[in-house]
């Protein structure tokens, strides 16, 4: 992949005059824990376009990070705002409940199924990914009348009292949800780099986890039969795109059709063309039996996610889940331009090409630097994980934060959080090859300044 040209990027070392002062003002104002560690605050965002953002002191910055990954195709998608503005003028922010409807939620429904498996029927427009979760796990306990959930320690739903029983990120971000916790087993997600389990009959990380789940979990902990279905991320997002080993899901799958559960895929973040495909589970042979979408399903610009199954699932549910804000006008309109462009601009194959060039460069450099432990990858989602000593994988938090901070300075975005302990790219899947090149040539400059600062002060 030729490198062509560069594009000017930081003015003035951040975080800027505007950007400190707006940032001293936030800590007045704003709820601290909500918002991360005001003292990592490197710029305040003043515009964005296309695979750019620019703070408010004029500095610019490559975008890897894609909103929250709401952003597949750009920041502020002229096609998406022009269809959104339209809706808006034409009926406003309207919630119809059993006396009407809008034609926007009809046709968004029908494009939405036109996209998922053939035996998923029926859609449930909600407004976020976390709504989106918990109406998922409504919809498998009171159409299978049993109460239990299996799920994958790692995993993540959202900061609710549900997202946070069902997702296991972070101990100490659970700690005041997790007394209250019933109603989930867990079983360790396969991730090749740091499974504990080992296979009893030879197999690697994704049998391991089958055969915990069937020699541990159904033996000692819950009967098949109170077991209402499976939550499972296709690929873990929030917890350092883990790819599990190709015979997972479809090991899964298995399970749940021998027992009579569901099969949930959670592919808020891993949807919408990220891994190289519409949805990230295509990249194995399985099928779901209720998808649950959200982020990426309006171009990153009106709130809307959903829940994608089949109508022997929904009826049998009876399912009571909506809310105010879920499935408005202009978000459906957003929602049908959404898939409608990734279809158009043949994106899925474009994030494949950029994202196998990035994997070969990754791997690359985890030849030449000895803090890279693993890097990974599918489709347009990649990470560089960090570590202490390759021999004992401890997590290198701190080789993160600094890698993070040259990264910014330089003029390169990426989502970064006190729990980072690795880099996550997660660029619009439409970025262009250039640009995409010169945030990687950034990314690489940082992680050998802090590999070379490691090795000096041995
Ligand atoms: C896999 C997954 N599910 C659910 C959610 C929650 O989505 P939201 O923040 O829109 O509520 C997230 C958010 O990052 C996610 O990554």
């Amino acid at each position: 992949m030729a490198f062509c040209k560069s594009v000017e990027l930081i003015r003035t070392t951040p975080p800027g005059p505007e950007s400190r002062r707006l940032a001293e003002l936030e800590t007045k104002v704003l709820a601290h824990g909500a918002y991360g560690d005001l003292a990592d605050r490197y710029f305040i965002a003043a515009r964005t376009e296309g695979s750019l953002i620019e703070d408010v002191d004029g500095n610019r910055y490559i975008d890897f990070g894609a909103g929250w990954g709401t952003n597949n195709i750009g920041n502020c998608h002229p096609e998406i705002l022009e269809v959104v503005n339209a809706t808006l003028r034409e009926q406003g922010v309207v919630c119809w409940t059993a006396a009407g409807n809008s034609p926007q939620r009809i046709a968004a429904a029908e494009k939405l199924l036109s996209v998922c498996p053939r035996r998923t029927d029926r859609v449930v427009f909600l407004t976020t990914g976390t709504e989106a979760d918990e109406a998922a796990l409504r919809i498998m306990r009171r159409a299978s009348g049993r109460p239990i959930v299996l799920t994958f320690y790692g995993q993540y739903h959202g900061l609710s009292y549900t997202g946070q029983a069902v997702g296991t990120l972070e101990a100490k971000m659970r700690a005041d949800v997790m007394p209250l916790v019933g109603g989930y087993v867990y079983a360790p997600y396969p991730n090749p780099y740091r499974s504990p389990l080992k296979s009893s009959s030879g197999g690697g990380a994704g049998r391991a986890t089958i055969e915990y789940i069937e020699e541990v979990l159904l033996a000692h902990e819950v009967p098949a039969e109170l077991v209402a279905g499976v939550m499972v991320e296709p690929v873990i997002g929030e917890g350092g795109i883990a790819v599990p080993p190709d015979d997972f899901l479809p090991g899964l799958r298995e399970l749940c059709d021998r027992h009579g559960w569901y099969l949930c895929i959670d592919e808020v973040l891993s949807g919408f063309g990220r891994c190289g495909r519409m949805w990230a589970y295509e990249n194995w042979d399985v099928e779901p039996d209720l998808i649950v979408v959200g982020k990426g399903i309006s171009g990153g610009v009106m709130p809307i996610a959903a829940v994608v199954a089949r109508s022997d699932i929904t009826e049998r549910a009876d399912a009571f889940v909506s809310s105010t804000y879920s499935g408005q006008p202009a978000a459906c309109a957003a929602a049908i331009k959404t898939i409608e462009i990734l279809q158009r601009d043949h994106l899925f194959d474009y994030a494949n090409e950029l994202g196998a060039h990035a994997l070969d460069r990754l791997r690359a450099m985890k030849e030449k630097y000895g803090i890279i432990g693993d890097v990974r990858g599918k489709g347009l989602w990649l990470a560089v994980e960090f570590v202490t000593d390759r021999g004992t994988r401890g997590k290198d938090h701190k080789a993160a934060a600094d890698v993070h901070a040259l990264a910014i300075r330089n003029g390169l975005y990426y989502i970064h959080d006190q729990i980072s302990w690795f880099v996550r790219i997660q660029p619009p899947i439409n970025i262009p090859r250039d640009l995409f090149v010169q945030g990687l040539d950034i990314l690489e400059a940082a992680i050998a300044e802090v590999d070379r600062g490691r090795r000096a002060a041995r």
